[in-house]
């Protein structure tokens, strides 16, 4: 599963910025939004500048280097070497200072323990694991990780409104996006989701780019798991993570929902 998930992502990280209308723009703003989040919790005085910040699923970093640009110390991990590489490339491009590894994000690290103010895992993550027992583990890696009162972020899809209908009016496809690049073939993108007969299933990501004579597709396939709200924040709970609460995106500026806890 987790090889699935790794090759899915190796696979599209040339691809990966290309997914949004402007990546650096959502970069920027990712880390006001996440800055923000984190000093919410955490308070605005002078240590807020430069906090020590864990990103566990960082991907190429829209989230992790749109914190180092803002001051930030981060360390970004992520299950994709690839993803990595890209993340390390755009850094250098930017004169971003942060440090990329590659990493999973269930296993807890000695060298982790009690550093960082604040641990984020955004963008649908989570939702890759198959079990209960994978996701109370990342929170408990999380826990690990942070100072006493530091802070931990996870965002994930809606999927409350998707566990919320009936399982045979569940999404199954999530609308076209025309891309338009500066420089470069314009591309269409769209996903088919197939439902398994639980609460798991299979993502298919279609691309088309236009070529002289056509547009020729590539379909790139990731599994996922339509995890509750209540059923993260009991997980949460049972880490050990304190004060769990949601932010909407109406409260947050944030594209997704956010689950926010503390360490005690
Ligand atoms: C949708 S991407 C989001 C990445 C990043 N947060 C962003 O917004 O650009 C999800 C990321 O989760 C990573 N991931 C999935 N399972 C993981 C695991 N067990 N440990 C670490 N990263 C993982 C994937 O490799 C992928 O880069």
């Amino acid at each position: 599963m987790n090889d699935d998930t790794r090759d899915f992502y190796d696979a599209l990280a040339p691809d990966y910025v290309g997914l949004f209308p402007d990546w650096e723009a959502s970069m920027t703003r990712h880390g006001e939004v996440v800055e923000a989040l984190i000093d919410g919790a955490l308070g605005t005085g002078e240590a807020a500048r430069a906090r020590l910040v864990l990103d566990v699923s960082s991907g190429i970093g829209t989230q992790a280097l749109g914190l180092a640009r803002r001051g930030h110390q981060v360390l970004g991990r992520d299950l994709s070497p690839e993803m990595i590489a890209r993340g390390r490339d755009v850094a250098a491009r930017l004169g971003v200072a942060l440090t990329l590894e590659v990493g999973d994000m269930r296993r807890a690290r000695a060298e982790d323990a009690g550093r960082h103010d604040a641990v984020i895992a955004m963008d649908n993550s989570l939702p890759h694991l198959d079990r209960d027992e994978e996701i109370e583990q990342v929170f408990r890696s999380m826990l690990l990780a942070l100072r006493p009162g530091g802070v931990a972020l996870v965002s994930t899809r809606d999927y409350d409104s998707v566990l919320a209908r009936p399982p045979a009016q569940r999404p199954r496809f999530d609308p076209l996006r025309l891309h338009t690049p500066p420089a470069g073939p314009r591309r269409i993108s769209f996903q088919l989701w197939d439902w398994d007969d639980d609460d798991r299933y299979t993502l298919h990501l279609v691309m088309l780019d236009e070529r002289e004579g056509g547009w020729p597709s590539v379909t790139r396939r990731a599994r996922y798991r339509a995890i509750s709200r209540a059923t993260l924040t009991r997980l949460a709970r049972a880490a050990g993570l304190r004060e769990v609460e949601w932010l909407m995106p109406s409260e947050s500026g944030f594209f997704q929902p956010v689950l926010r806890a503390r360490r005690a």
